[in-house]
C-alpha cells in the first residue's frame, strides 16, 4: 500500500512499536501475557500507542512482535461474535471499547525471531516501508509520554532543521544509567526555536555510570528517525548485553555528520516496562477516570494510612 505524503500531516507515514523482547521485569506475568498488553486501567499500552499514533496522522503500525506474541496483534483483530453479543444485550459503550483498537490502527506484522535487541527490532521494520518514506517513528510501548503530542513537536524541529529528533527527559543524575543517554550543545540562538527544549545533539552512550554521563537528557520511547537509521543498524554489532543497540547505531549516525536533536519533554512520563513504573501509570490514569477515580483515591487514602500506621507501630 503506498499512501501520498501529502496525506500525512506530520510527514510520518510509518510508526515503528518494536514490542518483541522478552518482558523479564514483569516475570511470571509475561510467561503467558505479552507486557504490551497489560491493561493501564481496562486498556492494553498498546492500544494507548496505537492512540497515539492515529493522533500523528500515520498510516501504517509496523508492530514488531516475538512468534510467541501473537496475540498483541489479536488486540487489533474485529471479534464478531463478541460483538454480536455484547449488542444483543445492549452493551453499546462495551462493543464501542471492543472496535476501538482495530478502528485507531491496522498493524502490519514483523517478526522477530529472537530477541536480539531493540536496534535489530527496528532495523526489521525496513521491509515493510515504501521508497518514498525517508523518514520512521519509532514508539516504545513501555512508555507513556503524556500529554499526547511530542512526536508533533519533534516533526516540526525536522521540518525546520532536518535529520534525526530524538524526545528526551531530564532524570537525576543518579538515574542516568538505566537510559541512553545525550551529550548535547545548544542550538544558535537566532533559529526561531526555543533554546531550553531543542538541542544538538554531539554523542549518545547506553546506560553509563552517573560520574560518567554526559548530560542529564536521557532518550525517551520516541523517535523521528531518518531513513539512514536502516543503514547505520546494519553496520551496528551488538553492543551492552549482547543486543544490537538503536543507540549505538544513532551515535555511528552522529559520527558520520548525520544532524541529530533532542526535543525536552517537560510533561508527564510512565515507564509500563516494569511494575515500579506501570502501578504508578495505573493509580494516575484511575484517579483521572471518570468511573473508577472516587473510589480509588478512597482506597488508596486508606491503604496508605493503614502502611503509615503500620509504620509507626514497627517503630515504636
Ligand atoms: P526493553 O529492554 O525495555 O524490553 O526493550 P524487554 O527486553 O521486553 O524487557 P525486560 O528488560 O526483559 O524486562 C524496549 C522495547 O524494545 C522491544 C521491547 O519489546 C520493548 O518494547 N524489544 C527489545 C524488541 O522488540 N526486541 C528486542 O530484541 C528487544
Amino acid at each position: 500500500m503506498s499512501l501520498s505524503p501529502s496525506a500525512h500531516p506530520h510527514g510520518v507515514k510509518t510508526v515503528i512499536v518494536p514490542a518483541a523482547g522478552l518482558g523479564t521485569r514483569f516475570l511470571p506475568a509475561t510467561k503467558t501475557v505479552p507486557k504490551e498488553l497489560l491493561p493501564v486501567v481496562d486498556t492494553p499500552g498498546i492500544e494507548l500507542i496505537a492512540e497515539e499514533a492515529n493522533a500523528l496522522g500515520a498510516s501504517r503500525l509496523a508492530l514488531i512482535v516475538a512468534p510467541n506474541k501473537q496475540e498483541v496483534l489479536r488486540h487489533f483483530e474485529h471479534f464478531p461474535d463478541l460483538v454480536e453479543t455484547l449488542s444483543e444485550r445492549g452493551k453499546t459503550d462495551q462493543v464501542e471499547k471492543v472496535q476501538r483498537a482495530g478502528k485507531l490502527m491496522t498493524p502490519v506484522a514483523v517478526e522477530q525471531e529472537k530477541p536480539l535487541g531493540l536496534g535489530h527490532a527496528v532495523g526489521l521494520a525496513e521491509s515493510v516501508l515504501d521508497d518514498d518514506e525517508d523518514v520512521v517513528a519509532v514508539m516504545l510501548p513501555d512508555d507513556l509520554v503524556l500529554p499526547m503530542g511530542v512526536l508533533e513537536k519533534m516533526a516540526a524541529v525536522r521540518a525546520q532543521l532536518g535529520g534525526s529528533v530524538l524526545c528526551a527527559v531530564d532524570v537525576p543524575r543518579e538515574d542516568v544509567f538505566n537510559y541512553g543517554v545525550f551529550d548535547i550543545k545548544d542550538i544558535p540562538a537566532d533559529c526561531g526555536l526555543d533554546s531550553e527544549d531543542v538541542k544538538r545533539v554531539v554523542g549518545m552512550v547506553e546506560k553509563p555510570d552517573p560520574e560518567d554521563a554526559p548530560s542529564t537528557f536521557v532518550a525517551t520511547g520516541r523517535y523521528l528517525l531518518d531513513r539512514g537509521i536502516f543503514d547505520a543498524l546494519r553496520r551496528t554489532q551488538p553492543g551492552k548485553g549482547g543486543e544490537i543497540q538503536l543507540t549505538d547505531a544513532i551515535e555511528t549516525m552522529i559520527q558520520e555528520g548525520h544532524k541529530v536533536h533532542i526535543v525536552v519533554h517537560r510533561g508527564k512520563r510512565h515507564d509500563l516496562g516494569n511494575p515500579v513504573g506501570y502501578i504508578p501509570a495505573c493509580v494516575d490514569f484511575g484517579l483521572s477516570h471518570p468511573q473508577y477515580g472516587p473510589a480509588l483515591r478512597r482506597a488508596i487514602t486508606e491503604i496508605l494510612a493503614e502502611h503509615e500506621a503500620a509504620e509507626t507501630s514497627a517503630g515504636e
